[in-house]
């Protein structure tokens, strides 16, 4: 203290707060520190596709690929060792249509992910992404109302996606993936009653111990513009905003987030993350029973990698920032194409 001037002295002595004094060494920091992120709080999502030996790189999210199953026993090995305890799995069919018939196919790239993973690593928790986007060859989350004036509901507009048909084929898809042996379910097609007719759907078939993760909160977003290369779920034409949320929307959320639970939900989702932190936070205050899962989608991830890759930013501060951020604002779980690095990090 001895370089401070006498005045400069007077001025900070006795002052009765002074946060600096909780900030003057690493050790005082890391004591005082409210959020600890950890790779047990993530869950890491694979694109899964049919084929042998093929690990093929998504041109928008460096360091993400497109996965033959064979090559992820090695894969569920390497997220385990890093303490990740699960990962969420997309899948990538051989041949798409009208209403995505191979989502259900027992030998279905997920459903042969499931089986060779839960048996590399038992331990690892298997997450299914239960969505039609995928696997329709119009790009839509469900069976569409088409056909002009022809169109089985002329009342519906052209291109609607019927929320009953849908539904039935989602509580199918939910067994399949059971049937293969996954842990949790997760819809992410945002239709109404999806999660009472996937809990009914998995409890017909005896799977009344599997647990619903229910994208609970899924706005309209163009964050997931990376992730529709990755797995080839473009909508050919339109939008999905007459099922996803308007951005505009909080309170709405609050609807959305207490159907799921009053139709079955055991675990929330809010999506995108970045652009919904005040999202993530009214969610965890208002059903605080329920876990909370917050997915760090593509958009998100491919922004950091784009800016690193410039020498832009600092990819390992930017990163461990926002999932801390991210964590902070409410999540329990983060669901980040960044998992396997972060986890590196935080060793
Ligand atoms: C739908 C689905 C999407 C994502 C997860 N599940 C795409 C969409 O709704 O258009 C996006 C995830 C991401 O961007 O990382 N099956």
């Amino acid at each position: 203290m001895t370089h401070l001037t006498a005045h400069s002295r007077e001025l900070t002595a006795g002052a009765a707060a002074q946060p600096r004094r909780l900030r003057i060494s690493p050790a005082i920091r890391a004591m005082v520190r409210e959020t600890s992120l950890s790779a047990g709080d993530f869950i890491y999502p694979l694109f899964v596709t049919h084929g042998q030996r093929l690990k093929r790189e998504v041109a928008s999210m460096p360091g993400v690929f497109q996965w033959s199953p064979d090559l992820l026993a090695a894969e569920a090995e390497s997220i385990a060792r890093l303490g990740i305890p699960a990962v969420l799995l997309f899948g990538l069919p051989d041949h798409k249509d009208a209403t995505g018939t191979e989502s259900c196919a027992p030998d279905g790239a997920v459903q042969q992910a499931v089986t060779i993973i839960k048996k590399a690593v038992p331990e690892m928790v298997v997450i299914t992404d239960v969505c039609l986007c995928e696997y329709t060859d119009h790009g839509h989350c469900g069976v569409l109302n088409t056909g002009g004036d022809l169109r089985p509901y002329p009342h519906l507009p052209e291109g609607y996606v019927l929320n009953a048909e849908t539904l039935k084929i989602l509580a199918d898809v939910a067994v399949s993936h059971a049937e293969a042996g996954a842990d949790i379910v997760a819809p992410s097609g945002m239709l109404d009653g999806m999660v009472r007719a996937i809990r009914a759907g998995l409890d017909a078939r005896g799977f009344e111990h599997l647990a619903i993760l229910s994208y609970s909160t899924k706005y309209a977003s163009a964050f997931y513009g990376p992730f529709r290369d990755a797995a080839q779920g473009a909508p050919k034409f339109g939008d999905r905003r007459s099922h996803q949320m308007d951005p505009a929307n909080a309170r709405e959320a609050l609807r959305e987030t207490a159907l799921d639970v009053a139709e079955g939900a055991d675990m929330l989702m809010v999506k995108p993350a970045l652009a919904y932190l005040d999202i993530i936070r009214m969610i965890r205050e208002r059903f605080e029973a329920l876990p909370l899962a917050a997915y760090n989608v593509s958009g998100e991830y491919a922004m950091i990698k784009a800016a690193a890759a410039n020498g832009w930013l600092n990819e390992q501060q930017a990163v461990l920032e926002t999932l801390t951020g991210i964590q902070r604002a409410g999540a329990d779980l983060i669901i980040t194409y960044h998992a396997k690095e972060a986890a590196q990090w935080l060793i």
